[in-house]
Protein backbone atom coordinates (compact mmCIF):
# COMPACT_ATOMS: atom_id res chain seq x y z
CA UNK A 1 0.00 0.00 0.00
CA UNK A 2 1.35 3.69 -0.89
CA UNK A 3 0.97 6.62 0.93
CA UNK A 4 -0.04 10.58 -0.42
CA UNK A 5 0.80 12.49 2.50
CA UNK A 6 -1.50 15.52 3.83
CA UNK A 7 0.42 17.81 5.44
CA UNK A 8 -1.11 20.80 7.45
CA UNK A 9 1.91 23.47 7.28
CA UNK A 10 0.38 25.08 10.39
CA UNK A 11 1.10 22.60 12.82
CA UNK A 12 4.20 20.90 10.66
CA UNK A 13 6.48 22.27 12.73
CA UNK A 14 5.67 22.43 16.27
CA UNK A 15 8.55 22.61 18.31
CA UNK A 16 8.40 22.97 22.47
CA UNK A 17 8.49 25.94 24.54
CA UNK A 18 11.88 26.59 25.98
CA UNK A 19 12.32 24.96 29.06
CA UNK A 20 14.45 23.16 32.10
CA UNK A 21 13.05 19.64 32.59
CA UNK A 22 13.65 17.85 35.78
CA UNK A 23 13.57 14.00 35.77
CA UNK A 24 12.76 12.56 39.25
CA UNK A 25 14.68 9.20 39.27
CA UNK A 26 16.82 9.91 36.71
CA UNK A 27 19.24 7.27 37.11
CA UNK A 28 16.13 4.54 36.84
CA UNK A 29 15.55 2.12 33.73
CA UNK A 30 13.04 4.75 32.14
CA UNK A 31 14.93 7.52 32.27
CA UNK A 32 17.55 5.55 30.37
CA UNK A 33 15.90 3.30 27.97
CA UNK A 34 13.20 5.74 26.84
CA UNK A 35 13.11 9.79 28.06
CA UNK A 36 16.81 10.18 27.08
CA UNK A 37 16.63 8.68 23.67
CA UNK A 38 13.03 9.87 23.30
CA UNK A 39 14.12 13.96 23.56
CA UNK A 40 17.09 13.13 21.68
CA UNK A 41 15.03 11.55 18.83
CA UNK A 42 13.14 15.12 19.58
CA UNK A 43 15.95 17.09 19.26
CA UNK A 44 17.03 15.22 16.10
CA UNK A 45 14.04 16.14 14.50
CA UNK A 46 14.37 19.74 15.33
CA UNK A 47 10.89 19.58 17.55
CA UNK A 48 13.10 20.47 20.89
CA UNK A 49 13.68 24.09 21.74
CA UNK A 50 17.62 25.17 21.19
CA UNK A 51 16.95 26.99 24.56
CA UNK A 52 16.61 23.25 26.41
CA UNK A 53 18.35 22.35 29.70
CA UNK A 54 17.70 18.23 31.55
CA UNK A 55 18.07 18.43 35.61
CA UNK A 56 18.47 14.26 36.37
CA UNK A 57 18.18 14.19 39.91
CA UNK A 58 18.95 10.77 41.68
CA UNK A 59 19.23 9.19 45.10
CA UNK A 60 22.60 7.22 43.61
CA UNK A 61 25.97 9.72 44.58
CA UNK A 62 26.97 9.82 40.92
CA UNK A 63 29.58 12.52 39.25
CA UNK A 64 27.92 14.26 36.73
CA UNK A 65 30.92 13.20 34.45
CA UNK A 66 29.32 9.48 34.89
CA UNK A 67 25.83 10.13 34.63
CA UNK A 68 26.54 12.44 31.53
CA UNK A 69 28.29 9.33 29.93
CA UNK A 70 25.50 7.22 31.06
CA UNK A 71 23.10 9.37 29.22
CA UNK A 72 24.98 8.96 26.21
CA UNK A 73 25.41 5.84 26.14
CA UNK A 74 21.65 5.28 26.76
CA UNK A 75 21.56 7.74 23.29
CA UNK A 76 23.89 5.03 21.62
CA UNK A 77 21.74 2.43 22.14
CA UNK A 78 18.23 3.08 22.24
CA UNK A 79 17.88 6.16 19.95
CA UNK A 80 16.28 5.31 16.23
CA UNK A 81 18.84 5.70 13.81
CA UNK A 82 22.38 6.29 13.29
CA UNK A 83 23.60 8.70 16.20
CA UNK A 84 24.17 12.55 15.08
CA UNK A 85 27.68 13.34 17.12
CA UNK A 86 26.54 17.05 16.75
CA UNK A 87 23.34 16.52 18.28
CA UNK A 88 24.85 13.94 20.96
CA UNK A 89 27.48 16.46 21.79
CA UNK A 90 24.97 19.30 22.11
CA UNK A 91 22.81 16.47 24.15
CA UNK A 92 26.06 16.49 26.56
CA UNK A 93 26.47 20.19 27.21
CA UNK A 94 22.45 20.32 28.37
CA UNK A 95 22.73 17.44 31.20
CA UNK A 96 23.58 18.00 35.04
CA UNK A 97 22.79 16.07 37.46
CA UNK A 98 21.59 16.24 41.00
CA UNK A 99 21.73 14.17 44.08
CA UNK A 100 19.35 14.22 46.57
CA UNK A 101 16.81 12.51 48.10
CA UNK A 102 13.30 12.84 47.09
CA UNK A 103 11.86 13.33 50.70
CA UNK A 104 14.64 15.71 51.94
CA UNK A 105 13.01 19.60 51.67
CA UNK A 106 16.64 20.60 51.52
CA UNK A 107 17.05 19.36 48.03
CA UNK A 108 14.18 21.58 46.69
CA UNK A 109 15.91 24.67 48.01
CA UNK A 110 18.98 23.54 46.32
CA UNK A 111 17.24 22.55 43.22
CA UNK A 112 15.50 25.47 42.49
CA UNK A 113 18.93 27.54 43.15
CA UNK A 114 20.57 25.07 40.30
CA UNK A 115 17.65 25.61 37.63
CA UNK A 116 17.90 29.21 38.20
CA UNK A 117 21.59 29.29 36.97
CA UNK A 118 21.01 26.78 34.44
CA UNK A 119 18.17 29.12 32.77
CA UNK A 120 20.33 31.94 33.21
CA UNK A 121 23.32 30.37 31.71
CA UNK A 122 21.67 28.93 28.71
CA UNK A 123 19.42 31.59 28.43
CA UNK A 124 16.76 29.29 29.44
CA UNK A 125 12.68 31.27 29.77
CA UNK A 126 11.53 30.15 33.02
CA UNK A 127 9.92 27.33 32.10
CA UNK A 128 9.83 23.50 34.32
CA UNK A 129 8.65 20.90 33.14
CA UNK A 130 9.03 17.88 36.33
CA UNK A 131 8.96 14.49 34.88
CA UNK A 132 8.07 12.00 38.20
CA UNK A 133 9.69 8.99 36.73
CA UNK A 134 9.98 7.96 40.69
CA UNK A 135 8.38 4.71 42.79
CA UNK A 136 4.95 5.93 42.91
CA UNK A 137 5.09 6.24 46.49
CA UNK A 138 6.88 9.18 46.04
CA UNK A 139 4.73 11.40 43.57
CA UNK A 140 2.32 13.28 45.85
CA UNK A 141 5.43 14.03 48.38
CA UNK A 142 7.61 15.20 45.32
CA UNK A 143 4.67 17.39 44.00
CA UNK A 144 3.65 18.72 47.75
CA UNK A 145 7.61 19.36 47.96
CA UNK A 146 7.64 21.39 44.67
CA UNK A 147 5.24 23.33 45.83
CA UNK A 148 5.98 23.95 49.16
CA UNK A 149 9.64 25.79 48.08
CA UNK A 150 7.29 27.69 45.13
CA UNK A 151 8.43 25.68 41.96
CA UNK A 152 4.87 24.97 40.56
CA UNK A 153 3.83 28.95 40.46
CA UNK A 154 3.01 30.11 37.12
CA UNK A 155 2.72 33.43 36.25
CA UNK A 156 1.56 35.19 32.60
CA UNK A 157 4.60 34.18 31.12
CA UNK A 158 5.65 30.62 32.51
CA UNK A 159 4.84 27.62 32.97
CA UNK A 160 5.35 24.56 35.53
CA UNK A 161 3.78 21.05 34.48
CA UNK A 162 3.97 17.58 36.01
CA UNK A 163 4.61 14.51 33.98
CA UNK A 164 3.15 11.70 36.62
CA UNK A 165 3.82 7.90 35.16
CA UNK A 166 1.86 5.28 36.00
CA UNK A 167 0.42 3.68 38.47
CA UNK A 168 -1.73 6.52 39.60
CA UNK A 169 -3.20 4.79 42.90
CA UNK A 170 -2.98 1.03 43.44
CA UNK A 171 -7.18 0.97 43.66
CA UNK A 172 -10.18 3.36 44.06
CA UNK A 173 -9.66 5.12 47.10
CA UNK A 174 -5.69 5.29 46.87
CA UNK A 175 -6.29 7.33 43.43
CA UNK A 176 -8.84 9.36 44.52
CA UNK A 177 -6.63 10.46 47.54
CA UNK A 178 -3.69 11.23 45.30
CA UNK A 179 -5.40 12.96 42.88
CA UNK A 180 -6.56 14.98 46.04
CA UNK A 181 -2.94 16.13 46.86
CA UNK A 182 -1.70 16.85 44.06
CA UNK A 183 -4.58 18.93 43.04
CA UNK A 184 -4.27 20.95 46.42
CA UNK A 185 -0.80 21.81 44.24
CA UNK A 186 -1.30 22.16 41.00
CA UNK A 187 -4.17 22.39 38.65
CA UNK A 188 -5.61 19.93 36.62
CA UNK A 189 -3.81 21.75 33.38
CA UNK A 190 -0.43 21.76 35.32
CA UNK A 191 -1.12 17.83 35.53
CA UNK A 192 0.18 15.38 32.95
CA UNK A 193 -0.69 11.62 34.05
CA UNK A 194 0.77 9.87 31.33
CA UNK A 195 -0.05 6.11 29.92
CA UNK A 196 2.73 5.46 27.21
CA UNK A 197 0.33 3.89 25.59
CA UNK A 198 -1.25 6.76 24.04
CA UNK A 199 1.84 7.42 22.55
CA UNK A 200 2.42 4.78 20.15
CA UNK A 201 1.13 5.95 16.49
CA UNK A 202 -1.65 3.21 16.00
CA UNK A 203 -2.89 4.11 19.02
CA UNK A 204 -3.47 8.25 17.91
CA UNK A 205 -4.20 6.53 14.41
CA UNK A 206 -7.66 4.95 15.96
CA UNK A 207 -9.26 8.76 15.99
CA UNK A 208 -7.66 9.03 12.67
CA UNK A 209 -8.80 5.68 11.06
CA UNK A 210 -12.47 6.58 12.51
CA UNK A 211 -13.07 10.22 12.17
CA UNK A 212 -11.06 11.32 9.33
CA UNK A 213 -13.08 8.02 7.37
CA UNK A 214 -16.56 8.12 6.39
CA UNK A 215 -16.82 4.58 5.72
CA UNK A 216 -15.92 3.61 9.41
CA UNK A 217 -18.30 5.28 11.03
CA UNK A 218 -21.59 4.18 9.71
CA UNK A 219 -20.93 0.67 10.72
CA UNK A 220 -18.98 1.04 14.10
CA UNK A 221 -21.92 -0.14 16.22
CA UNK A 222 -24.19 -2.71 17.65
CA UNK A 223 -26.07 -3.38 14.25
CA UNK A 224 -23.02 -4.34 12.69
CA UNK A 225 -19.96 -5.24 15.13
CA UNK A 226 -20.54 -8.58 16.96
CA UNK A 227 -17.80 -8.31 19.66
CA UNK A 228 -14.50 -6.62 20.05
CA UNK A 229 -11.21 -8.20 21.37
CA UNK A 230 -8.31 -5.91 22.55
CA UNK A 231 -5.39 -8.49 23.37
CA UNK A 232 -2.07 -7.21 25.08
CA UNK A 233 -0.16 -10.25 24.85
CA UNK A 234 3.88 -10.70 25.84
CA UNK A 235 6.58 -12.80 26.08
CA UNK A 236 8.77 -11.70 28.39
CA UNK A 237 8.16 -12.55 32.19
CA UNK A 238 8.30 -10.40 35.04
CA UNK A 239 11.95 -9.91 34.50
CA UNK A 240 13.60 -7.32 37.39
CA UNK A 241 10.50 -6.39 38.39
CA UNK A 242 9.19 -8.52 40.97
CA UNK A 243 8.86 -6.32 43.81
CA UNK A 244 6.90 -3.92 42.11
CA UNK A 245 4.97 -6.41 39.94
CA UNK A 246 4.11 -8.23 43.41
CA UNK A 247 2.08 -5.09 44.54
CA UNK A 248 0.72 -5.31 41.42
CA UNK A 249 0.05 -8.20 39.19
CA UNK A 250 -1.51 -8.10 35.27
CA UNK A 251 -4.68 -6.72 36.29
CA UNK A 252 -3.72 -3.31 37.97
CA UNK A 253 -0.54 -3.08 35.79
CA UNK A 254 -1.83 -3.20 32.14
CA UNK A 255 -5.77 -3.06 32.73
CA UNK A 256 -6.96 0.36 34.05
CA UNK A 257 -4.78 2.42 32.02
CA UNK A 258 -3.12 0.95 28.77
CA UNK A 259 -6.38 -1.40 27.99
CA UNK A 260 -8.71 1.43 28.72
CA UNK A 261 -7.37 3.47 26.39
CA UNK A 262 -7.60 1.52 23.96
CA UNK A 263 -11.44 0.27 24.76
CA UNK A 264 -12.58 3.81 25.05
CA UNK A 265 -10.47 5.27 21.95
CA UNK A 266 -12.56 2.44 20.14
CA UNK A 267 -15.63 2.78 21.57
CA UNK A 268 -16.13 6.70 22.13
CA UNK A 269 -18.44 8.89 20.27
CA UNK A 270 -16.93 11.11 17.76
CA UNK A 271 -15.47 14.46 19.68
CA UNK A 272 -16.62 17.91 18.97
CA UNK A 273 -13.08 18.76 18.11
CA UNK A 274 -9.65 17.41 19.44
CA UNK A 275 -9.20 19.92 21.68
CA UNK A 276 -7.72 17.94 25.12
CA UNK A 277 -11.33 18.02 27.34
CA UNK A 278 -13.63 17.50 24.17
CA UNK A 279 -11.63 14.22 23.55
CA UNK A 280 -11.22 13.29 27.17
CA UNK A 281 -15.30 14.09 27.57
CA UNK A 282 -15.83 11.41 25.67
CA UNK A 283 -13.77 8.78 26.57
CA UNK A 284 -14.70 9.29 30.00
CA UNK A 285 -18.82 9.20 29.02
CA UNK A 286 -17.33 5.51 27.61
CA UNK A 287 -15.75 4.40 30.66
CA UNK A 288 -18.74 5.92 32.26
CA UNK A 289 -21.58 3.40 29.94
CA UNK A 290 -19.14 0.43 31.08
CA UNK A 291 -20.83 -2.00 33.64
CA UNK A 292 -19.78 -2.27 36.97
CA UNK A 293 -19.68 -6.06 37.96
CA UNK A 294 -20.98 -7.66 40.67
CA UNK A 295 -19.03 -10.33 43.15
CA UNK A 296 -21.13 -12.89 40.46
CA UNK A 297 -20.35 -10.97 37.69
CA UNK A 298 -16.77 -10.82 38.32
CA UNK A 299 -16.13 -14.53 39.11
CA UNK A 300 -18.19 -15.16 35.53
CA UNK A 301 -16.52 -13.19 33.74
CA UNK A 302 -12.96 -12.22 35.08
CA UNK A 303 -10.19 -15.49 34.53
CA UNK A 304 -6.75 -14.67 36.43
CA UNK A 305 -4.02 -16.78 35.47
CA UNK A 306 -0.14 -16.94 36.56
CA UNK A 307 2.99 -18.93 34.45
CA UNK A 308 4.24 -22.15 35.20
CA UNK A 309 6.93 -22.75 33.63
CA UNK A 310 6.89 -23.63 29.69
CA UNK A 311 8.65 -22.76 26.52
CA UNK A 312 8.79 -19.64 24.16
CA UNK A 313 10.59 -19.61 20.75
CA UNK A 314 12.75 -22.63 21.88
CA UNK A 315 13.91 -21.55 25.00
CA UNK A 316 12.25 -22.93 28.45
CA UNK A 317 11.29 -20.13 30.71
CA UNK A 318 11.00 -20.68 34.35
CA UNK A 319 7.81 -20.47 36.65
CA UNK A 320 6.61 -17.13 37.58
CA UNK A 321 7.30 -18.74 41.77
CA UNK A 322 10.60 -19.16 40.81
CA UNK A 323 11.37 -15.62 39.63
CA UNK A 324 13.82 -13.37 41.84
CA UNK A 325 12.64 -11.86 44.43
CA UNK A 326 8.86 -13.86 43.98
CA UNK A 327 7.19 -15.65 47.01
CA UNK A 328 7.13 -19.35 46.29
CA UNK A 329 3.53 -19.47 47.10
CA UNK A 330 3.25 -15.83 45.57
CA UNK A 331 -1.12 -15.59 44.37
CA UNK A 332 -0.14 -12.95 42.09
CA UNK A 333 -1.87 -12.73 38.74
CA UNK A 334 0.16 -12.40 35.84
CA UNK A 335 -3.01 -13.05 33.11
CA UNK A 336 -6.09 -11.37 33.69
CA UNK A 337 -9.04 -11.61 30.60
CA UNK A 338 -12.53 -10.43 31.28
CA UNK A 339 -16.16 -10.20 29.76
CA UNK A 340 -17.12 -6.54 29.89
CA UNK A 341 -20.63 -4.77 28.66
CA UNK A 342 -21.50 -1.32 27.75
CA UNK A 343 -25.23 0.35 28.73
CA UNK A 344 -25.66 2.73 25.85
CA UNK A 345 -27.50 3.44 22.19
CA UNK A 346 -23.90 2.27 20.63
CA UNK A 347 -22.85 -0.63 22.16
CA UNK A 348 -25.71 -2.59 23.68
CA UNK A 349 -25.30 -6.25 24.05
CA UNK A 350 -21.64 -6.24 22.01
CA UNK A 351 -19.26 -8.17 24.21
CA UNK A 352 -15.79 -6.66 24.85
CA UNK A 353 -13.17 -9.33 25.79
CA UNK A 354 -9.71 -7.79 27.16
CA UNK A 355 -6.68 -10.16 27.75
CA UNK A 356 -3.04 -9.81 28.70
CA UNK A 357 -0.53 -11.55 30.32
CA UNK A 358 3.45 -12.14 30.41
CA UNK A 359 5.02 -15.20 29.00
CA UNK A 360 2.29 -16.25 26.44
CA UNK A 361 3.05 -17.49 22.87
CA UNK A 362 3.65 -14.22 21.42
CA UNK A 363 3.93 -10.84 21.42
CA UNK A 364 1.26 -8.76 20.40
CA UNK A 365 -0.92 -5.62 21.31
CA UNK A 366 -4.20 -5.66 18.77
CA UNK A 367 -7.62 -4.53 18.31
CA UNK A 368 -9.77 -6.77 16.80
CA UNK A 369 -13.40 -5.83 15.39
CA UNK A 370 -15.18 -9.07 14.46
CA UNK A 371 -18.46 -7.81 12.40
CA UNK A 372 -21.39 -9.87 12.20
CA UNK A 373 -21.84 -12.53 9.38
CA UNK A 374 -23.38 -11.62 6.74
CA UNK A 375 -26.74 -13.45 6.11
CA UNK A 376 -25.96 -17.64 4.71
CA UNK A 377 -29.19 -17.56 2.36
CA UNK A 378 -27.33 -17.39 -1.10
CA UNK A 379 -25.00 -19.83 -0.32
CA UNK A 380 -26.76 -22.38 0.61
CA UNK A 381 -27.26 -24.52 -2.13
CA UNK A 382 -23.35 -24.48 -2.76
CA UNK A 383 -20.38 -26.25 -1.69
CA UNK A 384 -19.67 -23.69 0.84
CA UNK A 385 -20.97 -24.85 4.38
CA UNK A 386 -20.17 -21.34 6.29
CA UNK A 387 -19.36 -18.24 5.72
CA UNK A 388 -16.49 -16.08 7.68
CA UNK A 389 -17.41 -12.94 9.31
CA UNK A 390 -15.38 -9.39 8.04
CA UNK A 391 -12.86 -8.70 10.57
CA UNK A 392 -11.10 -5.49 11.15
CA UNK A 393 -7.37 -5.88 12.99
CA UNK A 394 -5.83 -2.93 14.40
CA UNK A 395 -1.93 -3.94 14.89
CA UNK A 396 -0.20 -1.60 17.67
CA UNK A 397 2.78 -3.92 17.99
CA UNK A 398 4.52 -4.97 17.08
CA UNK A 399 3.82 -4.37 13.67
CA UNK A 400 1.80 -1.26 13.79
CA UNK A 401 -0.70 -1.47 11.04
CA UNK A 402 -4.28 -2.24 9.99
CA UNK A 403 -5.80 -4.99 8.26
CA UNK A 404 -9.12 -6.08 7.22
CA UNK A 405 -10.47 -9.63 6.51
CA UNK A 406 -12.77 -10.52 4.00
CA UNK A 407 -14.26 -13.57 1.55
CA UNK A 408 -13.55 -13.95 -1.52
CA UNK A 409 -13.99 -16.53 -4.24
CA UNK A 410 -11.38 -18.66 -5.24
CA UNK A 411 -10.76 -19.21 -8.55
CA UNK A 412 -12.41 -22.06 -10.12
CA UNK A 413 -15.62 -23.43 -12.07
CA UNK A 414 -17.28 -24.34 -8.41
CA UNK A 415 -18.14 -21.45 -5.71
CA UNK A 416 -15.60 -21.64 -3.02
CA UNK A 417 -14.88 -19.22 -0.43
CA UNK A 418 -11.43 -17.98 1.05
CA UNK A 419 -10.55 -15.47 3.58
CA UNK A 420 -8.12 -12.63 2.47
CA UNK A 421 -6.79 -9.80 3.62
CA UNK A 422 -6.15 -6.47 3.08
CA UNK A 423 -3.26 -4.95 5.16
CA UNK A 424 -1.72 -1.46 6.17
CA UNK A 425 1.61 -1.51 7.45
CA UNK A 426 2.80 1.89 9.06
CA UNK A 427 6.63 0.75 7.18
CA UNK A 428 5.45 0.03 4.02
CA UNK A 429 3.37 3.06 3.54
CA UNK A 430 5.04 5.57 5.46
CA UNK A 431 8.90 4.43 5.82
CA UNK A 432 8.75 5.29 9.12
CA UNK A 433 9.99 3.53 12.09
CA UNK A 434 8.47 4.04 15.01
CA UNK A 435 10.04 6.22 18.03
CA UNK A 436 9.74 5.16 21.63
CA UNK A 437 6.21 6.71 22.07
CA UNK A 438 7.67 9.18 24.66
CA UNK A 439 8.23 11.30 21.89
CA UNK A 440 4.53 12.77 21.31
CA UNK A 441 3.98 12.78 25.13
CA UNK A 442 6.95 14.86 26.33
CA UNK A 443 6.86 17.56 23.11
CA UNK A 444 3.04 17.78 24.21
CA UNK A 445 3.55 18.28 27.75
CA UNK A 446 5.97 21.07 26.69
CA UNK A 447 3.43 22.58 24.46
CA UNK A 448 0.77 22.32 26.61
CA UNK A 449 -1.54 19.93 24.91
CA UNK A 450 -2.97 17.39 27.49
CA UNK A 451 -5.50 15.73 24.86
CA UNK A 452 -3.15 12.18 25.00
CA UNK A 453 -2.96 12.32 29.02
CA UNK A 454 -5.10 11.20 31.74
CA UNK A 455 -7.53 13.18 33.17
CA UNK A 456 -9.01 12.94 37.16
CA UNK A 457 -11.92 11.27 36.17
CA UNK A 458 -11.07 9.09 33.75
CA UNK A 459 -8.42 7.28 36.72
CA UNK A 460 -11.07 7.22 38.84
CA UNK A 461 -13.83 5.74 36.45
CA UNK A 462 -11.48 3.69 35.10
CA UNK A 463 -10.23 2.17 39.03
CA UNK A 464 -14.26 1.71 40.08
CA UNK A 465 -14.60 -0.87 37.25
CA UNK A 466 -11.61 -2.22 38.66
CA UNK A 467 -12.52 -2.17 42.25
CA UNK A 468 -14.93 -5.58 42.24
CA UNK A 469 -12.47 -7.13 40.94
CA UNK A 470 -9.46 -6.22 43.31
CA UNK A 471 -12.52 -6.90 46.16
CA UNK A 472 -13.63 -10.27 45.01
CA UNK A 473 -9.89 -11.69 44.40
CA UNK A 474 -8.55 -10.23 47.79
CA UNK A 475 -11.06 -12.05 49.40
CA UNK A 476 -11.17 -15.22 47.13
CA UNK A 477 -6.99 -16.31 46.61
CA UNK A 478 -6.63 -18.43 43.51
CA UNK A 479 -6.26 -22.23 44.38
CA UNK A 480 -5.47 -23.41 40.94
CA UNK A 481 -1.99 -20.56 40.51
CA UNK A 482 0.25 -21.45 38.30
CA UNK A 483 -2.52 -22.84 35.54
CA UNK A 484 -0.95 -21.95 32.29
CA UNK A 485 2.47 -22.91 30.70
CA UNK A 486 4.53 -20.37 29.64
CA UNK A 487 4.43 -20.21 25.55
CA UNK A 488 0.76 -20.75 25.40
CA UNK A 489 -2.42 -18.28 25.09
CA UNK A 490 -3.10 -18.20 29.04
CA UNK A 491 -5.29 -20.59 31.38
CA UNK A 492 -7.96 -22.84 29.96
CA UNK A 493 -10.87 -20.55 31.58
CA UNK A 494 -10.04 -17.68 29.11
CA UNK A 495 -10.76 -19.86 25.86
CA UNK A 496 -14.02 -20.63 28.33
CA UNK A 497 -15.10 -17.22 28.79
CA UNK A 498 -15.14 -16.99 24.91
CA UNK A 499 -16.32 -20.47 23.85
CA UNK A 500 -19.22 -19.95 26.29
CA UNK A 501 -20.40 -17.11 24.16
CA UNK A 502 -19.67 -19.40 21.03
CA UNK A 503 -16.99 -17.10 19.96
CA UNK A 504 -12.77 -17.54 19.67
CA UNK A 505 -10.01 -16.03 20.86
CA UNK A 506 -7.81 -14.51 17.62
CA UNK A 507 -4.53 -15.86 18.07
CA UNK A 508 -1.61 -14.72 16.53
CA UNK A 509 0.86 -17.29 14.89
C1 LIG B 1 4.06 -1.15 31.33
C2 LIG B 1 3.87 -2.30 32.27
O1 LIG B 1 3.24 -0.08 31.67
O2 LIG B 1 3.74 -1.57 30.02
C3 LIG B 1 4.72 -3.48 31.87
O3 LIG B 1 4.20 -1.88 33.59
C4 LIG B 1 4.46 -3.85 30.45
O4 LIG B 1 4.50 -4.59 32.72
C5 LIG B 1 4.56 -2.62 29.55
O5 LIG B 1 5.42 -4.79 30.06
C6 LIG B 1 4.13 -2.93 28.14
O6 LIG B 1 4.42 -1.82 27.34
P1 LIG B 1 4.83 -2.02 25.82
O7 LIG B 1 4.95 -0.64 25.28
O8 LIG B 1 6.11 -2.81 25.84
O9 LIG B 1 3.70 -2.81 25.25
Amino acid sequence: MSSREYNNPSVANRGSDSCVMVIFGATGDLTRRKLIPALYNLAKARLLSPNFAIVGIGSKTMEQEAFNEKMLDAIREYAKDEVDLEILNWFGSRITYVNGDFGDDGLYGRLDAHCQSIKTEKRISNNHFYYLATAPSFFGSIIQKLGAAGMTKEDNESWRRVIIEKPFGRDLASAMELNIEVKNVLKEKQIFRIDHYLGKETVQNLMVLRFANSIFEPIWNRRYIDNVQITASEIVGVGQRGPYYETSGALRDMVPNHLFQLLSLTTMEPPVSFEANAVRDEQTKALRAIQVLTPEEVLARVVRGQYGAGEINGESCIAYRDEEKIEPDSSTETFVAMKLMMDNWRWADVPFYLRTGKRLAARTTEIVINFRKAPFVLFKNTAIDHLQENRLVIHIQPDEGISMQFGAKKPGPIMNLGSVQMDFNYVDAFGATPDTGYERLMLDCMVGDATLFQRADMVETSWNLIQPILDVWNALKPRDFPNYASGSFGPAASDQLLSGDGKKWLNKG
